[in-house]
């Protein structure tokens, strides 16, 4: 069901005139706004069409994992983006939305999430929300045809809001201590993602500099899960497409690409 009250608020928190201002599409539920935003992009919605919902009964994260969004306590956002490049430029798009992620948080909540490689935002330890692009590329151009860059970050969950199993790695904002508006959150990841964009293909240096640095995972000792496969490693970078450069313990070094594979500490979550 399309409600139009968080588009207009939203909408008054943006600089007039903003371009992504008229395609702000505000469900109260959804099965994912992930999904919903490729059936828009595939019937031609332009770049910059907005999905928000208060509610997801379907989620979903990487991997084919499942994202709690209960009604209400949460912001489930999706942008579609048309960047006109070939898939291989675009390889750090989730790098990029997750530093436009953790800035947005920055300046409405005064605290900086981390980032865990390769697209969980972490305050203390435990997961604030996460990243969930998606790529459709034109076959006859090889080119991207549309992104779909998926944000959700937990907002007014307590520990009981969550399901039991995700419990012990679980945050959100107001257990952090911040009481803040979806709306307002909502407002300011648009602010960051169109600064985003417009830096996307020439300062790729620039925001891998910024992954970098907001980046928890580097320098930590890892498990890298392929499947039932797990390899333990040393994290020791991001390389400029956004792979994890990896150490074995025989010395040996290898890029870790997002894909196929999920990172753990060696003793849980980070
Ligand atoms: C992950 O944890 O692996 C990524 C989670 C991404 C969740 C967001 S919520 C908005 C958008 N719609 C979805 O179904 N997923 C993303």
């Amino acid at each position: 069901m399309i409600s139009t009250d968080m588009s207009s608020t939203i909408l008054n928190l943006l600089p007039p005139d903003h371009p992504w201002g008229q395609h702000i599409i505000h469900l109260e539920t959804v099965s994912s706004t992930n999904t919903y935003a490729k059936e828009l992009a595939r019937q031609g919605a332009p770049s910059g069409t907005i999905v928000i919902a208060d509610h997801q009964s379907g989620g979903r994260g990487r991997l084919g994992r499942s994202f709690s969004s209960p009604p209400g306590l949460g912001l489930y956002f999706s942008l579609i983006l048309r960047p006109n490049c070939p898939p291989e430029k675009l390889m750090y798009l989730t790098c990029a939305a997750g530093v436009a992620a953790s800035d947005a948080v920055q300046d409405v909540c005064g605290i900086q999430p981390g980032i865990k490689w390769t697209n969980d935002l972490v305050i203390e330890k435990n997961k604030l929300g996460g990243i969930l692009t998606e790529l459709s590329i034109d076959p006859a151009s090889r080119s991207v045809e549309y992104a779909i860059i998926g944000i959700g970050i937990n907002c007014g969950q307590r520990q009981e809001d969550f399901p039991p199993e995700i419990r012990p790695i679980a945050t959100s904002l107001h257990l952090a201590g911040v009481k803040v508006e979806c709306a307002t959150l909502a407002a300011a990841l648009i602010r960051k993602l169109f600064d985003m964009e417009a830096r996307l293909l020439t300062q790729k240096d620039r925001i891998m500099a910024d992954f970098s640095q907001r980046c928890i995972t580097i320098g930590q000792d890892i498990s890298i899960v392929r499947g039932d496969q797990v390899q333990h490693a040393k994290a020791l970078g991001i390389d400029e497409d956004g792979a994890l450069v990896v150490q074995f313990p025989n010395g040996s070094r290898s890029s870790v690409s997002c894909g196929e594979v999920s990172i753990r500490g060696m003793y849980g979550y980070l």
